[in-house]
Formats: structure tokens, C-alpha cells, sequence
């Protein structure tokens, strides 16, 4: 199985790929790092908490990360996660405790600790714990077998005209992870936009019966109401459980090699992530972006994750 540690910050969508990690069992999830972003540390923390109750696993590490970022103020996102970050269902009170270490040292030592070019990182959040993860330890550099990353976009945005939230809200971070010589995939909005919640996928997973399903709908409700109020959805987007997916099976989506950087400057592109796709990428490129989902690969994976999850 693949050993990952998943940094996020839930959050609809974070918490469909905390499922998708728990519930297949090609993922060996050695722990669940938090950052805040689409709303407080505190409350993504809380939220990471009562989904492990919800799955019934309290054998899965919890570590709390980065308040904010690493130069600018944090912007939380209400509009689209809620005044809680999870909002639309009633969440299980936590079972399982959040760990003494701060996220970034667990993040170190867990590479460390393990043989050299076993270890994917999995961030779906803004890229601070990561990035200073890698600044405090850069020998997780050539350590880490790659990194995959729910964020940016190669030709589109989503908090600004070119910029993806993820990026825009610490892009400095984001540039450090991106300039690293780490094997990277950036799972897009390309990419992410494919995954919507269509009311066939929804069906599938009323027809599952559990709590955890139960949960899903739920919080898939508010998303699809908050996607259809800012974002002009008719289907709301599951983006961070695509980067769980291609780690299960490379096949549920093409990719592309391309060098890729973060604005950092730019007045009205500034978190913009650009894809140099003019030549050929030169031999020493590691990075790639995601292109073409197979939806029906990823959703019979999604699908069947919710139902292997559940409490005892
Ligand atoms: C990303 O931002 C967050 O709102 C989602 O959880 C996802 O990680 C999409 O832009
Ligand atoms: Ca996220």
C-alpha cells in the first residue's frame, strides 16, 4: 500500500478524501495533518476529529499545523465550507485526541523515519505546513517519494481570475513547494472540475445506507447549495479526494509534464500557478499537472470507500 500523510484542512471536499484514504485499502494513512484555510486551524482540527469518529478510526494520527500563513493574513472560506468549515450535517464529538507534535515535525520525522522514497505527501490545503516542513528539513527533498497536491490550475481559477484558493491564500508557501526537486503533481482545477457531484453519483450513494453515507449527502447538499450560490455550479466539484485517487489507480486520470511556478507579484495574478507548456519539458522537469479524469474510475472509488468505512 501506498504510505501517505494527508495535510488538510476540512472541509467538504478534504473530508470526502480523508474517506478515500481510510476506506481503500491500496492508502496506508500514517497520519492526518491539519492547516487552516477554508476555515480556522481550530475548526478544520475539530472537523478532522469527528470525521475519524464518523469513520471509527482512532487509530490514525492527528496532528495540528500552521494557524496562517506564511506572510499574509489567513482567509477562511465561509462562502463555500460554512461558519464551521463542515457545515450541512451534525457532527460525532471527537474519539480521538490531537497529537502533542506540531504537524510540520510530524511530517519531518515521519519521512525520516521511513526508507527513502516510500512516503507521498498529500496536501489539499494551503501549502504552509509543507513548505516550512521542507525548509526546517530539506533533506525530506530527495526523501519523500513525490508529492500530490490538490491546487492551482493551469488555466483557470477560482478566488481570483487565475488563482485557485489553496495557492492564492499562501502562495509563498505554494513557491517553495512547487521549486523543490520533489516529483510533483498538481491535481488542478483542470482536473477537480470533472469530479462533480451529479445527482446519478448522489443516488449511488443514498443507495449505501450507512452513517458515513449518511454524512457524505449531507455535507454534499450544502456544498452543491454553496458551489450554485458563488461559484455558478449546477454540481458541486469533490477536488482533494482526485489526489487519493491517482495514488489508488494512476489510471483515473491523465497527466502531463510540465514546469510549473507561482506568482507571487502580479497585481491581478498574483497565486496564478504557470504552466509553461511552450516546449517540450526539458529531462530534469518533476513536475506534472493532472488533465483528464476517467469519472467512472473515480467515483466507483469514492463509492466504495463510503461504504467500506463505518463505524463498529
Ligand atoms: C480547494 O479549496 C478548498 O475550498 C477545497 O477544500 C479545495 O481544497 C479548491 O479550490
Ligand atoms: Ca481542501
Amino acid at each position: 500500500a501506498r504510505k501517505i500523510i494527508l495535510d488538510c484542512d476540512p472541509g467538504h471536499d478534504d473530508a470526502v478524501a480523508m474517506i478515500l484514504a481510510l476506506g481503500n485499502p491500496a492508502i496506508d494513512l500514517l497520519g492526518i495533518t491539519t492547516i487552516g484555510g477554508n476555515q480556522t486551524l481550530a475548526k478544520v482540527t475539530r472537523n478532522a476529529q469527528s470525521m475519524l469518529a464518523v469513520c471509527g478510526r482512532e487509530d490514525v494520527p492527528l496532528h495540528a499545523g500552521c494557524v496562517r500563513p506564511l506572510v499574509r493574513a489567513l482567509e477562511v472560506a465561509p462562502g463555500i465550507h460554512g461558519e464551521s468549515g463542515l457545515d450541512g450535517v451534525d457532527l460525532p464529538e471527537p474519539t480521538v485526541a490531537v497529537a502533542e507534535t506540531h504537524a510540520v515535525d510530524f511530517i519531518i520525522d515521519t519521512v525520516m523515519a521511513h526508507e527513502p522514497g516510500t512516503v507521498t505527501l498529500v496536501p489539499t490545503g494551503p501549502l504552509t505546513n509543507i513548505a516550512l516542513a521542507v525548509r526546517k528539513e530539506p533533506r525530506i527533498a530527495e526523501r519523500v517519494q513525490e508529492v500530490v497536491l490538490m491546487g492551482g490550475g493551469y488555466h483557470t481559477g477560482n478566488w481570483s481570475a487565475v488563482a485557485e484558493f489553496n495557492i492564492i491564500v499562501d502562495p509563498e508557501a505554494a513557491h517553495i513547494v512547487m521549486n523543490e526537486a520533489w516529483p510533483l503533481t498538481m491535481v488542478g482545477l483542470d482536473l477537480t472540475h470533472q469530479a462533480l457531484v451529479t445527482a446519478d453519483v448522489e443516488e449511488r450513494i443514498r443507495a449505501i445506507g450507512s452513517e458515513c453515507a449518511d454524512v457524505v449527502l449531507g455535507l454534499m447538499a450544502f456544498f452543491r447549495q454553496a458551489y450554485r450560490e458563488n461559484q455558478g455550479f449546477d454540481d458541486p466539484p469533490v477536488h482533494d479526494p482526485c489526489t487519493v485517487a491517482y495514488l489508488i489507480d494512476p489510471a483515473v486520470m491523465t497527466t502531463r509534464k510540465v514546469p510549473l511556478d507561482v506568482e507571487l507579484r502580479g497585481e491581478l495574478t498574483v497565486g496564478m500557478t504557470v504552466a509553461d507548456f511552450r516546449v517540450p519539458p526539458p529531462a530534469d522537469c518533476t513536475t506534472q499537472v493532472a488533465v483528464d479524469l476517467d469519472r467512472e474510475r473515480f467515483w466507483d472509488l469514492v463509492i466504495d470507500a463510503i461504504a467500506a468505512v463505518s463505524r463498529p
